[in-house]
Parts: structure tokens; C-alpha cells; sequence
């Protein structure tokens, strides 16, 4: 009944605040066509402080939170889990190595892909190679299953390449729709002056999110986030006109994610755009070259305006009287 209370039928989305198994146990067997999650990871983010975990524990836990995602995935659907590496003083440990075998568990699930998301920034590390990517293991629920890469095809480095001998000799070689976007995939992560960026230390990116959304499901379909964070794949699938459900812990999450959906479900959530290329840095900006004038690096910099995820996030806490946290 409490998990009925939380549906929004203007968006077609249910936001469970609690625990993620409270959601996905009242969830009906075979009823999602994606399951798409970015798991809390155990590395001491503020959420993570109240009770940190052992890995062994952690491990535990993710099994029975991926054993229900498994339970209510449809033949044919996909299950996404994006995971970086566990920071420890004795090394790192690769999570998608550590949670492999609690999904290779369920002998209907198959691997697709290990897809590599790399990023620009973030913390510069002074004794290994700062970290730079994250992956998402890709599993469908048996064989047949939906994949259409077309929406979400990038442009060809040579779009003009044409065949030089044979039958087509002349035409071009190339999809006209694009290239296979491949398994290794570029684009800023969400954080300083990022359109999206909000309270949240590690939100999804939604083109992550539709990238998949686009190419595993169909228009209605239902896409499920069981650590909903502020909202991510929610909006993603509300822009993409799919129904979503998911769960978070933290209230003012909820709130923000709320708040997301809503402007979302009204075309009104500002994302970058899924066809964007990178940013290249105009090579005369002072901020990319060093011209050794000390007056110039001492010049007052430009206050920027917050992004619209900010405003987001402190219009949802502010009519709840939390506050924003500084940043
Ligand atoms: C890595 S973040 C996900 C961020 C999300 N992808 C986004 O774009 O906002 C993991 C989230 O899981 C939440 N969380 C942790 N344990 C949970 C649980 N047992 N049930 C529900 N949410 C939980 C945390 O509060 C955190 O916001």
C-alpha cells in the first residue's frame, strides 16, 4: 500500500522513500524491461557514513538487492550495473570483478558488454593514476532480447569514406544513421558547472541513462533504479516516454528527485544533449594556455550563475526546510 502511495501518474514514475527491498520485493515477477543502477559503493560518500560496511557485508547485501532485479526483469530485458573500484590503504578492488559472480549466479543472465564510461575529472590522485572511468556490465535475461542501436548511433570519424573496389565500389561505406557508439564511451561526468549537477557527490549523467533507455527498451516500457540517488534514471526514461520506479534512502534526494521528474514529465529538465560532442577548449581562452603574466592568472574570476540542477535542488530543500548543503 505505501509503495502504491508513491506513484506519480502525471510522469508515470513511483519514488519509493526507504529501502530498496521494501521496493523491489512488492514489485511483480517479470515487470521491468531495464533495471539500470549505479549502487552505493561502500567508499564513505556522506550517505554511506551512517553504518559503513565490510566488503563481505556489502557484498551480501548486493546479492539479494541483485537477486530481486533478476526476479523482475522480463525475458528478454536488460540489467545495467555501474560500479567503480573500492578504494582500500592495501590496493584497489574493481567492483564489477567483485559483483560479477552474483549475477553469473543466475544462468539466464548473459554479459553483453563490459562498457568502459570515461571521464575528464575528478580528484588528482599523488600516488597511483588518478581514476578516470567507471564500467557498467551489461546482462540481458537469456538470448532473445531487445537491442536496437539506431537511436543512439554517433557520428563516423569519416562519414565520407566510400568503397573503392566491388559491386558498391563508389558508395558510401558508412550506416548513414551512424556508427556503433562501441563499448568504450566519453562524456563529462556530473559535477562543478554541469548542467545537471546538483547536491548529489556521484549522480548519473542521464545520457548514460538514455543511452540504454533508447537502445534495450520500447516506448511504456517500465525502467527500474533501485538506488534512485536524485532521480537519474527517472528523468531519463520520463524524456524518453517510459514508465520508471525506483527507491532511495535520503529524504532530500527524494525531494530533488522529485523535483527532476516533474520538470522532466514537462519538457522543462535541462540535460546535455545525448548527441553533444565534447568540449574542446578555444586554444586562445586564457584558460587554456600559460602566458606568464602574473597579472592575468591574478584577474578577479567570473561568478558563475548555478546550474539549473542547483536551482533544482535548492528550490526542493528550501520549500522543505532543509538545507543546502555548502559546496
Ligand atoms: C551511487 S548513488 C546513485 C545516484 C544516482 N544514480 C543518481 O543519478 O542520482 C547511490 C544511492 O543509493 C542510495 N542508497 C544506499 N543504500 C540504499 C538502500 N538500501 N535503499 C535505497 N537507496 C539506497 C544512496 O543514498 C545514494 O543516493
Amino acid at each position: 500500500m505505501r509503495i502504491a502511495a508513491q506513484w506519480d501518474p502525471a510522469a508515470n514514475v513511483c519514488l519509493y522513500r526507504g529501502d530498496t527491498l521494501d521496493l523491489l520485493r512488492a514489485m511483480p515477477d517479470a515487470s521491468a524491461q531495464l533495471v539500470i543502477t549505479s549502487p552505493p559503493y561502500n567508499i564513505g560518500k556522506v550517505y554511506e557514513r551512517r553504518r559503513k560496511l565490510g566488503l563481505d557485508e556489502y557484498v551480501a547485501a548486493q546479492r539479494r538487492v541483485i537477486d530481486e532485479a533478476v526476479r523482475l526483469l522480463r525475458p528478454g530485458g536488460s540489467i545495467c550495473w555501474e560500479v567503480g573500484n573500492h578504494v582500500t590503504p592495501d590496493g584497489i578492488v574493481p567492483l564489477d570483478v567483485v559483483l560479477h559472480p552474483l549475477f553469473a549466479r543466475h544462468t539466464d543472465l548473459r554479459l553483453r558488454n563490459r562498457i568502459v564510461w570515461h571521464f575528464g575529472h575528478g580528484l588528482h590522485c599523488r600516488s597511483r593514476f588518478s581514476g578516470r572511468y567507471e564500467v557498467i556490465l551489461w546482462f540481458t535475461k537469456g538470448d532473445r532480447y531487445r537491442f536496437d542501436v539506431d537511436p543512439i548511433r554517433v557520428p563516423q570519424k569519416y562519414p565520407g569514406k566510400r568503397a573503392w573496389k566491388g559491386a558498391n565500389a563508389g558508395a558510401y561505406t558508412g550506416n548513414p544513421l551512424g556508427k556503433n557508439p562501441g563499448d568504450v564511451w566519453t562524456f563529462p561526468n556530473v559535477k562543478a558547472n554541469h548542467v545537471e549537477k546538483t547536491i548529489h557527490p556521484c549522480q548519473f549523467p542521464v545520457e548514460l541513462v538514455e543511452r540504454f533507455v533508447l537502445a534495450v527498451t520500447a516506448p511504456g516500457d517500465l525502467v527500474v533504479d533501485p538506488f534512485m540517488g536524485v532521480g537519474t534514471t527517472a528523468c531519463a526514461a520520463v524524456l524518453r516516454g517510459r514508465r520508471a520506479a525506483g527507491a532511495e534512502l535520503v529524504a532530500d534526494y527524494v525531494r530533488i528527485a522529485r523535483a527532476r521528474i516533474r520538470l522532466a514529465a514537462r519538457g522543462q529538465l535541462q540535460t546535455r544533449p545525448i548527441d553533444r560532442p565534447l568540449h574542446e577548449p578555444d586554444p586562445r581562452s586564457a584558460l587554456a594556455r600559460r602566458d606568464g603574466s602574473a597579472a592575468a592568472s591574478a584577474r578577479p574570476r567570473r561568478k558563475r550563475a548555478p546550474t539549473q540542477g542547483l536551482r533544482i535542488a535548492s528550490l526542493a530543500l528550501a520549500a522543505s526546510g532543509s538545507q543546502l548543503p555548502s559546496a
